[in-house]
């Protein structure tokens, strides 16, 4: 079971995290590199010995720099998350919206922490002008004891991971951090999908695209990135254009819209390299493949079949499976 970090996000890679580091198992490396760091969940689960986790989103990194710095601890977490619990449930949930907008004015690492976990579908969206978002999940007894005995527990984990390795977690754009890579870095890539999906601090374009492969490329250190192959509609033909001529490994992966069996949506998830990975091919084997009319997939795990964020739902919402709308497949 992978660690799970506190923060949320809707192309959070938990459910994807065992394969990542299965595929990698025999990659050599000194330095762990993430341009678009996220949540942190596949660096944290990785555990290198030494990292740069990078994203252009202050708040996450500000989020993780306090927990290196203590500012942020488990014991400071629980007494936050349940007073100010006390006080969403007591308002009937109106309080969600002055901790937003509070938040909006201070950039609180704790209201950050408050809202991603009380939001909408645990999403993370923020407006033209940097604001956050995302409504509220409409739970006003969202923060129960067990859910912040939960979260409490993921700050002290993921606490944990970062005092034994040797963290650095920068607020930049990719550019910047592409500009630091060493030829003995590993660097793992998950940008946003192109053109899919805009926000203040999450947009995606073919040219940025191109940019961070070029990046890599000049940088001569080893290199994967986090895409999708295909799914029912389409291929990403980016893999064979800006990508061509690198390893690729599949994995199909299951989305579920609105949380019913059967609106469930297959995506090929893939992993490209500059390096072998284990059962990896070349682009062009695979675009042969295709071609061919044969299965994409290359890694097929029967435990990787349940959707982490049901999984999640149901863990955390065991006295209500009222679970609305799930997070849709990547579709450019
Ligand atoms: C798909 S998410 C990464 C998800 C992460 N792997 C996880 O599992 O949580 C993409 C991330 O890229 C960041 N991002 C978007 N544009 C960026 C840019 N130009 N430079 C650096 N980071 C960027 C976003 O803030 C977002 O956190």
């Amino acid at each position: 079971m992978p660690l799970v970090p506190p923060i949320k996000s809707q192309g959070i890679k938990t459910k994807l995290v065992d394969w990542i580091a299965a595929s990698i198992v025999d990659v050599e490396y000194d330095r762990w590199v993430e341009p678009f760091m996220g949540t942190g969940v596949v660096g944290f689960n990785i555990q290198p010995k030494k990292a740069l986790l990078c994203d252009s989103n202050p708040h996450l990194i500000k989020f993780y720099k306090g927990i290196q710095d203590k500012e942020i601890t488990s014991g400071i977490v629980k007494q936050f998350l349940t007073e100010e619990g006390h006080k969403l449930l007591d308002s009937d949930g109106d309080y969600f919206y002055e901790v937003r907008k509070r938040f909006n004015e201070t950039g609180s690492s704790l209201d950050f922490l408050f809202l991603s976990r009380s939001c909408f579908n645990g999403m993370m969206r923020f407006n033209r002008k940097g604001g956050y978002n995302v409504p509220f999940c409409k739970k006003p007894n969202r923060f129960a004891q067990a859910l912040v005995t939960k979260i409490t527990n993921q700050v002290k984990n993921i606490s944990q991971v970062i005092e034994l390795g040797d963290f650095t977690f920068k607020h930049q754009d990719f550019q910047q951090t592409l500009a630091e890579i060493k030829k003995t870095d590993l660097v793992y890539s998950d940008p946003p999908y192109i053109g899919r999906h805009v926000d203040y601090f999450d947009s995606w374009s073919e040219e940025e695209e191109m940019e961070l492969n070029k990046g890599l490329v000049k940088s001569k250190s080893k290199y994967i990135l986090s895409t999708w192959l295909s799914n029912k509609y389409r291929t990403n033909d980016y893999i064979f254009s800006i990508w061509k001529d690198s390893f690729i490994t599949t994995k199909e992966h299951f989305y579920h819209v609105g949380g019913k069996e059967k609106n469930r949506n297959a995506v090929n998830e893939a992993l490209i390299s500059n390096v072998e990975l284990q059962n990896s091919i070349s682009t062009t084997s695979m675009k042969e493949k295709i071609a061919n009319g044969e299965s994409q997939i290359i890694t097929q795990e029967k435990e990787y079949s349940k959707p982490i964020q049901l999984v999640m739902k149901l863990e955390e919402d065991k006295p209500n499976t009222n679970y609305s709308r799930l997070t849709p497949p990547p579709i450019k």
